[in-house]
This record gives structure tokens, sequence and C-alpha cells, in this order.
């Protein structure tokens, strides 16, 4: 079935499914929303940014099918309530997507800022756990659902961006692991997605300096592996629809990359030998 006949069949794989979304309201997070609300999820936005979450609310649904929530990752009992709200709204909760995230660029372990390297670990590791540790809560009961994680390229490669990043990423991947054991004991499935770079305000602003949106494009198109493309926070909410929805009912486990190869080849020393041939 080509793309098109696949759009004109019209389905609707998360008809009926609860989503959870952190940092859905910005980038990743809300295109995943934006998916999920198309493919028939009921989704709750768990984000910091109220005006932002709610004006997406407003344009992509009723209260009925999609709401924002005030909920800073990194507070148990935000996070809690949050879980709590989608059960109590909905009757249950089948998709916790953590995905909200923070970056940082630390050039070098010396110079790095210590309060700075414990708010991204405690936003993107320890919010992440408490999200799986509340969702875990309501889906043991249920012997269902799916856990996912936005961790990157970073969680399995080191140097290309700062010390808390790469740590936070690298430990993301472990938490999944060992969370993929003890739930699948329930039936729930956990995985990661890992994305190459994506132009969205994090990589922007908070690791690549204030970039603008298309140089970012270009400079990481051409450090990239796959040629004539260039990802979108589109392309890593398709990779998060496959994982949530019943099509993935035997994925667990995995860390998907959605980084077009650049994980597995390292040019440098080709690179090398290439200039030191033509100089
Ligand atoms: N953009 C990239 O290049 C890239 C690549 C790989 C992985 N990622 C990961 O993707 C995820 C989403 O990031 P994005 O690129 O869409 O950036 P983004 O800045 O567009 O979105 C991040 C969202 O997280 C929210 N957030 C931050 N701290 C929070 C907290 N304490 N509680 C609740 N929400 C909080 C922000 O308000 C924002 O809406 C992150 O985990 C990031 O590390 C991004």
């Amino acid at each position: 079935m080509d793309s098109n006949s696949l759009k004109a069949s019209n389905i609707r794989t998360l008809e009926g499914k609860v989503a959870l979304i952190t940092g859905g309201a910005s980038g990743i997070g809300e295109s995943t929303a934006r998916l999920f609300v198309r493919h028939g999820a009921k989704v709750l936005i768990a984000d910091i940014q109220d005006e932002l979450g709610n004006s997406i609310c407003q344009q992509l649904g009723t209260q009925e099918t999609i709401s924002y929530v005030h909920c800073d990752v990194t507070s148990d009992s935000d996070v809690r309530n949050v879980v709590d709200l989608a059960v109590s709204k909905y009757g249950k909760l089948d998709i916790m997507f953590n995905n909200a995230g923070v970056g940082n660029a630390e050039a070098s372990v010396v110079d790095a800022d210590i309060k700075n390297f414990k708010k991204v670990v405690d936003v993107n590791l320890f919010g992440g756990f408490l999200g799986a540790k509340h969702a875990a809560r309501v889906m043991i009961p249920a012997k269902k659902g799916c856990i996912l994680f936005t961790a990157s390229v970073s969680s399995v490669l080191g140097g290309s961006v700062g010390y808390s990043y790469v740590a936070s990423k690298h430990a993301l991947v472990g938490l999944a692991k060992n969370l993929c054991v003890e739930l699948g004991q329930h039936g729930i499935r956990v995985n990661c997605i890992s994305p190459y770079v994506v132009a969205t305000p994090l990589s922007r602003e908070a690791i690549f300096m204030g970039m603008e949106k298309e140089i970012l494009e270009s400079v990481t198109h051409k450090a990239g592996n796959l040629k004539g493309k260039v990802l979108e926070s589109e392309d890593v909410a398709e990779a998060a629809l496959y994982l949530a929805s019943d099509e993935s009912k035997y994925v667990s486990g995995v860390n998907l990359m959605v980084d077009g190869g650049y994980s597995i080849t390292n040019a440098a020393l080709r690179m090398t030998i290439q200039s030191l041939m033509s100089s």
C-alpha cells in the first residue's frame, strides 16, 4: 500500500488509547501529540510551558480529546498527579511518553557548572524515572501498557555535546533496560527513541548556542550520514506512533535510532586520510 492510499484509508492506530506526553508543548512532544490525536488517542500534555501547552490543545481538539496539565517532571507529586488525572479522566493510561528534556553544552569537564549538570540529569533522567514509576503503578494492575523515552544519539555516542546531556541519555537507556525486564512480567513494553539532531528550541538554544533553524539543519545535514533528507520532529513522532501502537506488540527493550545511520559511522579516519591526500 503506498503512502497516499494509506492516508486515504484513514487508519487510526491509537483509537481508544490514552497517552500522556511530557514535554508535549514543543518540538518532538508537540508533533507526537498532534499525530497521536490524529490517530484517535486521548492525549494529556504535561509540561511547564503553560501558555504554549494550552494553545496547542485548543488548536488540536476538545477538552475531551486533548488537555494540558502543568507538570514539572522533576516533581514526584506533579508526576503522580498527572498520571492519576489520566486515570480519573479516562479510566486508564496506555502510553507514557517520557519526552521532556533540557540540554546543556559544557565544553570542558573542568569548567562544567555543577548546578547545570544536576539540572540536566534531574530533568532528563530523574524525570523519566518518575514518569516510569508512576505509569508502572497504574499499568501493572491493567497488565498492559507502553512506556517510551526520548533518548538521543547521545545515548550511544560521546563527545558531540555536553557531559550532562550525554550522561543523562546513556543512563536513560539503562533505566529503560531494567524497566523492560521487570515490567515485561506484567505485559508492559518499554522502549527508547534516539533521534539525531532536530532543530527545536532545545537543540537550537541550549546545545547549539542560538543557531538559526536553517543553519542548524544545513550543518546537521552536512555532518549526517543520510543525504537528501532533514530530520524533523514529525519523523520522530512517527517512530513514537509505531512503538506506542499495537503494531509493535512484541517490541520491547529497543533503543530505536532515528538517526539516518549517524551512530554507526565514524568518518574521521576517512576524512583525515582524504585531507592528507589532498594537501
Ligand atoms: N532536538 C534534538 O536535536 C533532539 C535530539 C535527540 C533527542 N532529543 C530529545 O527530545 C526530547 C524533546 O526535546 P525537543 O528537541 O523536542 O525540545 P523542545 O525544547 O522543543 O521540547 C522540550 C520540552 O520539554 C519541556 N520541559 C523542560 N523541562 C521540563 C520539566 N522540568 N518538566 C516538564 N517539561 C519540561 C519544555 O518546556 C519543552 O516543551 C528531549 O528529551 C531531548 O533531549 C532532542
